[in-house]
């Protein structure tokens, strides 16, 4: 269909009570994945690049490949900024196409990072360009910190009211007890939390860290305002394993294509299953 920008999906998924995919997309096959996987759903999708991407990839091959993925796609495609550091990198993105962007400042004293993320909107919004922001600190599973003091940097409702007023922002991404990255045990979501939030806050909201959250517990949070859901530790092991598995069946194979080609069927299996589990099959048409 197009590309789109991230308010354009999310103002459909929230009012439908689903969740739009955002997947990690760190090269060719992985991107050819998502687009595939969403088209088989007819479901809109956003393709993100991680801080790790755009070290590994480069941002100007991502932007072009991605940009292109979403004009050729045949339903809604956004292409974000996922954990953006800094004013400068979103202004790259912006000046890239990118249709939205995510400013992380998460780890700032709060009213640094209302003065960071009120910048980037004043940047984005005249163009078009969505703006997602992080208020609590997500973190990953390697981590070493216990569950008290992971807890200690959920989100806190009032702060998030405060935030979103003060910001105008698109999207916010809560802490409410995921993180990136596999999960030793089962991730356990403060939902009392969350639906606290939403209380509060109109903006839709979202789950990062949703690899190796049970399902329920992903219908849980969608069903409590959660409107956009990040996938990329899932998609990484599945497509590694998958290369894995080729290469012990045929060592000796030397075309990369005969490796990656069936890591990228695998990918796009498991990114369907998602979109089913989130409900954006069908969507496609609402944007
Ligand atoms: O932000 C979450 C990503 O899964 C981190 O990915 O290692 O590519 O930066 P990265
Ligand atoms: P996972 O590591 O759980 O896949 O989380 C991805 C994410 O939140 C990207 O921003
Ligand atoms: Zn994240």
């Amino acid at each position: 269909m197009t590309l789109v920008n991230l308010a354009a999906i999310l103002k459909h998924a929230q009012i439908g009570g689903w969740a739009v995919g955002a997947f990690n997309c760190n090269n060719l096959e992985i991107l050819q994945a998502i687009i595939r996987a969403a088209e088989a759903e007819v479901s809109p999708v956003v393709v993100q690049a991680s801080q790790g991407a755009i070290k590994y990839a480069e941002l100007n091959y991502i932007a072009v490949l991605a940009l292109e993925a979403a004009r050729s796609a045949s339903v809604p495609v956004a292409v974000h900024l996922d954990h953006g550091t800094s004013f400068e990198q979103v202004v790259r993105c912006v000046r890239a196409g990118f249709s939205s962007v995510m400013i992380d400042g998460s780890h700032l004293p709060l009213e640094e990072n209302v003065a960071l993320t009120r910048r980037v909107v004043q940047l984005a919004r005249p163009v078009d360009v969505s703006v997602e922001a992080e208020l609590g600190r997500i973190g990953g599973t390697e981590d070493d910190i216990t569950v008290d003091e992971r807890e200690a940097f959920f989100t806190e409702p009032d702060e998030a009211a405060y935030f979103v007023e003060s910001t105008a922002v698109d999207a916010l991404a809560v802490a409410i007890g995921t993180a990136h990255g596999r999960y030793r045990g089962t991730p356990r979501l403060d939902f009392e939390r969350l639906s606290r939030i939403r209380a509060r806050v109109a903006v839709p909201l979202v789950l990062h860290g949703s690899s190796g959250v049970p399902a329920d517990a992903v219908r849980e949070a969608i069903s409590r305002g959660v409107c956009k859901v990040n996938i990329d530790t899932d998609i990484r092991q599945a497509f590694t394993g998958k290369i894995r598995e080729v290469l012990a069946g045929a060592p000796a194979e030397i075309d990369p294509r005969k490796v990656l080609g069936p890591a990228r069927e695998t990918a796009v299996d498991v990114i369907c299953e998602k979109i089913r589990l989130f409900g954006g099959s069908s969507h496609a048409k609402d944007v």
